[in-house]
């Protein structure tokens, strides 16, 4: 009898969404550009399938297809959409579940354009949004209400890192007729498996850890066969276009996803622990460390961590000290986005509604990059010195 054989991750990266059958025999998904797409015969005009066929450039090409294939299966989801960024699949999301009347409730830690959303957009269509602590866990029942459709929840949260307990999120969500969705651009389909955990829809700014090189924009939503075709429905009214190239992109980032996780987090690791013994520093916010708050919950429901944290220095610093440290920084760079195999650091600011944000000191979120741990926290130790040397007593 043929032994049964489970697929790991490792290879759902290599062979997920490849079909080189159909194309010559090539190895990788080649890139489709695309908006008509012609019909032999009146006949399969009449009868294509937007929901399966290829028919329309802005409905998706081949290359899309495989990477939206490959990504659900990665995550353990049934159906994917591959959006213009990972805020358009936010928005896509949102949209899908909601109408004039409904309520929403999302996490206080959730990405700031998903709050400016809520607020700003669905708000002018009648949508209420309310913010939870992202650590209310099976309480979150007292915040629902009648009309809550949708919970959405960021775990760990990308600038302030606290954990949610996404099951018992889920339970409650369930038992109110509503829709769990999560931000798992942290996690990736990689290291938080969103369907496991009770999510119905996956959340993922490809842009970061997906695409892995700094050069594409693209969204990702995974989702169940139950909830396919509300999503498919706001995904086609809504214009969204994730663009060919970028696809590839992320396409062929994902076959290095997993090498590239694990080496973020392994020098994440390495240099979250050194900062930790740092005088300068108070607090370091990063999931996998035994003293992060959400420590036990990350163990539990995470296959991994990876390079993205804050930590919280001592004091309040000014922009001249800062400057001082972050203006000469030789290998961490400053910029908008993570997940490419390049370290980062940017001070930063949690807003917020149901939560209060105090901490004692500057946040600086830093993204741990694929360069040697030793040159990287020399890099640090330099400007942790640079900021003392420039900062009044
Ligand atoms: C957690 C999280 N979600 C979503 C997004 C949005 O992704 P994009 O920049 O691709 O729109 C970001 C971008 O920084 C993010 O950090």
């Amino acid at each position: 009898m043929k032994k049964e054989n489970k697929t790991h991750d490792e290879t759902k990266l290599i062979s997920g969404g490849r079909d080189p059958e159909s194309n010559f025999g090539i190895v990788n998904p080649p890139v489709y550009h695309a908006s008509t797409v012609l019909s032999p015969t009146l006949a399969d005009w009449r009868t294509r399938d937007p929901m399966k066929d290829i028919v329309y450039g802005r409905m998706g090409t081949p290359t899309q297809k495989s990477l939206e294939n490959a990504t659900a299966l990665l995550e353990g989801g049934d159906k994917a959409f591959a959006t213009s960024s990972g805020l358009g699949a936010i928005t896509v999301a949102l949209m899908s579940f909601t109408e004039a009347g409904d309520h929403v409730l999302m996490t206080d830690s959730a990405y700031n354009p998903a709050r400016s959303f809520c607020l700003n957009v669905l708000a002018k269509y009648g949508v209420e949004t309310t913010f939870f602590d992202p650590t209310i866990g099976k309480n979150i029942s007292n915040l629902m209400k009648k009309n809550t459709k949708v919970v959405y929840a960021e775990t760990p949260g990308s600038l302030s890192f606290e954990m949610q307990d996404i099951p018992a999120i889920s339970e409650i969500t369930h038992e109110h007729g509503a829709v769990l969705m999560h931000d798992n651009t942290w996690g990736t389909p990689l290291f938080f498996k969103s369907f496991d955990m009770g999510v119905d829809i996956s959340i993922h700014a490809a842009t970061k850890y997906i695409v892995g090189h700094s050069d594409a924009m693209l969204g990702i939503l995974v989702t169940t066969d139950k909830h396919y075709e509300t999503v498919y429905r706001g995904f086609r009214s809504s214009g969204q276009h994730a663009a060919p190239d970028d696809c590839y992109l992320a396409l062929r980032g994902l076959r290095t996803l997993g090498v590239r996780l694990n080496q973020h987090q392994e020098n994440a690791l390495v240099v979250a622990r050194w900062l930790e013994s740092r005088e300068e520093i108070s607090q370091v916010l990063y999931p996998a460390l035994e003293s992060h708050p959400g420590h036990e919950l990350w163990k539990r429901d995470f296959l991994g961590s990876t390079g993205l944290f804050s930590i919280i220095l001592d004091k309040h610093y000014d922009d001249i000290s800062l400057g001082a440290m972050l203006d000469e920084m030789d290998l961490f760079a400053m910029g908008a986005s993570w997940g490419g195999y390049e370290s980062l650091i940017l001070p930063g600011s949690p807003i917020r509604s149901a939560t209060k944000w105090a901490p004692e000191g500057t946040l600086l979120r830093l993204h741990i990059g694929l360069e040697h741990t030793e040159n990287l926290i020399s890099d640090l130790d330099a400007g942790l010195a640079r900021l003392k040397a420039a900062s009044k007593p």
